[in-house]
């Protein structure tokens, strides 16, 4: 294993701090949310932390695509106990961990006792690694996406300027907190034009959420519309890398510095196996105690 980042998340502490588990999701598709999770993920090991980033998306230009990797197992595979979790894990950058996608169609409140039992183990024997787990959902409302929002500490609603980002992004919003209890989500505008743009969908979908839910909606800011990182992904690369000066990089730096400003969970209630209880329903901690 190589030299890890030193982190300072225990220097001056009373209480250890957990694990942020932070779900980038959006309900409509192609609004960017891949391009944010691995972006903010690279910004945020500029910062220090240590990052690992979930690819909970079978799509068509899902993590391994835009990174050009080429894994051999999967998160799929450690359900099935056919590998361990750092059997599975990539160490793409020093400090930055990717977990390639599962068959994302099933609903993780499926499994099997035994398997819930090997999920558990599995995130809690990669815990130790990580300062914050980003995960990068797939489109849509099904189960198998809001599972993960569940399973999240923070969530990041990504929308970008179409009427239809706003009404599935409405949708997510509304189920997370119905069906699963969320009331904190984070609003990041995608690929607008200017600051101002960003913040007005923000407005839109917060005139909506103010008026029928009883939810705190933030905004998280906004990441321009950007052709190098249309460029970055055509050669399959992280646009941080690719193009680190351009009006993108410096936003998903500036947005890495407000998340890593957003309180941690204290470490009873942000470790992995909570993660993963969450992800895989409740019944877990019965199992897991028996
Ligand atoms: N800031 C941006 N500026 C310009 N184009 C962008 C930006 N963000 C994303 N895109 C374009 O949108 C496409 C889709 O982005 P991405 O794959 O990140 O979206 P997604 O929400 O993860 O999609 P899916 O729902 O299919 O998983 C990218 O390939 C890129 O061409
Ligand atoms: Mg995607």
């Amino acid at each position: 294993m190589k030299q890890l980042h030193k982190t300072n998340q225990f220097i001056g502490q009373a209480e250890p701090e957990g694990i942020q588990v932070i779900a980038v999701t959006g309900g409509k598709g192609g609004v960017g949310k891949s391009n944010v999770a691995i972006n903010l993920g690279l910004a945020l090991l500029k910062l220090h932390r240590r990052v690992g980033l979930v690819d909970a998306d079978l799509g068509l230009a899902n993590i391994d695509i835009l990174l050009g990797l080429s894994p051999e197992k999967s998160l799929e595979d450690v359900i099935g106990g056919h590998c361990s979790l750092t059997e599975a894990l990539i160490e793409w950058r020093e400090g930055l961990y990717v977990v390639p996608a599962s068959s994302g169609n099933q609903s993780m409140v499926n499994l099997s006792p035994l398997q819930r039992q090997g999920l558990i183990h599995a995130f809690n024997s990669v815990a130790k690694l990580l300062d914050v787990l980003l995960i990068d959902t797939a489109s849509g409302i099904e189960n198998h996406v809001l599972d993960f929002v569940r399973a999240s500490n923070e969530i990041i609603v990504v929308v970008c300027n179409e009427p239809s980002s706003l009404t599935d992004a409405y949708s997510l919003i509304k189920l997370a907190h119905r069906d699963y209890g969320k009331h904190r989500f984070r609003v990041l505008s995608s690929m607008v034009d200017c600051a101002q743009s960003g913040r007005e969908l923000y407005e839109k979908l917060r005139n909506a959420t103010d008026q029928f839910l009883d939810i705190q909606l933030q905004y998280a800011g906004h990441i321009p519309f950007d052709e190098q990182l249309r460029r970055a992904v055509s050669k399959r690369q992280a646009l941080m890398l690719h193009a680190p000066r351009s009006p993108s990089a410096k936003a998903f730096s500036g947005l890495a510095e407000k998340v890593d400003r957003w309180p941690r969970p204290s470490a009873a209630n942000g470790n992995l196996q909570f993660f993963v209880e969450q992800l895989v329903g409740n019944t877990t901690q019965q199992n897991v105690k028996a």
